[in-house]
């Protein structure tokens, strides 16, 4: 059934051919954080909050692509040739990647149409909740179904994984596969290489809340040399764990004994980080090979030094409490779970570096205010948290952060929410009709 949201956006999309609808939910990581571009697994949820895409087919190569919230304003370019990105953090980026990912994906066998494109986003943005992944899905799905092509999920999810890093941040699969492949009701668990999900069942007492700490994590903007420098360095502490154990592994996952591994690591990476120059040396390689193989030209937040150790000890930690959280979740062990986020955070905190001071304190008013576990979601450096709460204490949740966190800050109501699990993407086909 078309909802007054759709027909609200149909009606401002310009054309008047058939058109379709393609909505895809924002995420809520519940646990395993930076583990996904390691190879390891992660358990989020999609959420009841969604962008919703309508596009009408166009007679030349053109995009058009404009948005129902003025602050984003239209974006117009063409499919003929290369797709230059838009300027850095630009919203029109999401759009790009999706389309050059799809033309790149599709080869010459099917071309990919211009279009109309109108968006209307209902995830708050740069909370930690993917809007962006949802954005570029959304995008994606609309556009692929313009050009009358079906594929399988999977497919779809490794394909706008890929093709989301045209925005300079070299992100794991989960968003993409989190927004198409979830299911009403349940978290979902998703490996990788090759990527593989599992529906987890949500006992119907677990309430989640997500409340953000009103300071912006853009993937595209001040977020991405922060991301990639923890992507580099798990990539670095691969490599030299590989020199020193002589087990091949491109990446984390690869390590058969990875609970031996995590005993082990005081001897086999440095505590303290390592310099820049130091590496040729550590892992026998030339400079010019370590730029090429490990940053590959992505911007970087601190190129000279290398943290190893501590990223490895989060990251072979974090697994471990996703398989944890799993078994939790099909016990209905909603304190098990809890205590498996708060010691995500702090690992998340202390040895991955990734929260900040407004998430500590925030996933501690939780804590303090009948939350179960607490932990910073998504990439962090800023966005959000999710707290674990008994369904019926939700309400009162809310009201302890907003007394005591978003009170002094400006009373902003719109930032923290109860989420349900959502199911996945969904795209329709609206006919000619307005
Ligand atoms: C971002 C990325 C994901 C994942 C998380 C951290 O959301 O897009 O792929 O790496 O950060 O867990």
């Amino acid at each position: 059934m078309t909802d007054s949201r759709t027909l609200a956006l149909l009606a401002d999309t310009p054309g008047d051919g058939p058109a379709v609808a393609a909505r895809a939910p924002g995420r809520v990581n519940l646990i395993g954080e930076h583990t996904d571009y390691n190879g390891l697994p992660v358990l989020p949820i999609a959420i009841d909050r969604d962008v919703l895409v309508v596009a009408r087919r166009r007679s030349d190569d053109a995009v058009e692509l404009s948005n129902a919230d003025p602050a984003f304003t239209p974006r117009r370019y063409s499919l003929r040739g290369e797709i230059p990105p838009f300027p850095p953090g630009d919203w029109g980026n999401y759009h790009k990647a999706a389309a050059a990912g799809l033309r790149a994906h599709l080869g010459v066998e099917h071309s990919l149409p211009g279009g109309s494109f109108r968006v209307h986003g209902a995830i708050p943005v740069a909370a930690g909740l993917s809007s962006s992944s949802a954005l570029t899905v959304a995008c994606g799905v609309a556009h692929l179904a313009l050009a009358d092509v079906d594929r399988p999920r999977l497919e779809l999810a490794e394909l706008f994984a890929h093709a989301e890093r045209y925005v300079g941040t070299l992100g794991g699969g989960m968003d993409q596969a989190a927004t198409l492949l979830s299911e009403a009701g349940h978290a979902l668990h998703i490996d990788f290489f090759p990527l593989r999900t599992r529906p987890v069942p949500l006992p119907p007492r677990a309430g989640f809340v997500v409340a953000h700490s009103l300071q912006p994590a853009e993937k595209s903007g001040r977020v991405r040399g922060l991301y990639n420098q923890r992507v580099v360095e798990c990539r670095l502490a691969c490599a030299l764990l590989t020199r020193r154990t002589g087990v091949p592994a491109s990446r984390l996952a690869d390590f058969p004994d990875r609970t031996a591994l995590l005993a082990d690591l005081a001897h086999l990476l440095p505590e303290e980080e390592v310099r820049a120059e130091a590496l040729p040396d550590l892992l026998g390689v030339t400079s010019q090979e370590l730029h090429t193989r490990f940053v590959g030209g992505e911007t970087l937040a601190a190129p000279g030094q290398f943290a190893l150790r501590r990223r490895v000890r989060h990251v072979l930690g974090e697994a471990e409490r996703v398989a944890a959280a799993e078994q939790a979740l099909r016990h209905d062990d909603l304190a098990a779970l809890g205590e498996l986020m708060n010691d995500s955070h702090r690992s998340c905190a202390e040895d991955y570096e990734v929260s900040t001071p407004a998430l500590d304190q925030l996933a501690a008013l939780a804590r303090a205010h009948g939350a179960l576990g607490a932990r910073l979601t998504g990439a962090g450096f800023g966005g959000a948290i999710v707290a674990l709460v008994e369904r019926d204490r939700s309400a009162a949740l809310i009201a302890a952060l907003d007394r005591h966190f978003y009170a002094t800050r400006g009373g902003r109501s719109d930032l923290r929410l109860a989420v349900e699990a959502g199911g996945g993407a969904v795209v329709e086909r609206l006919g000619d009709a307005t």
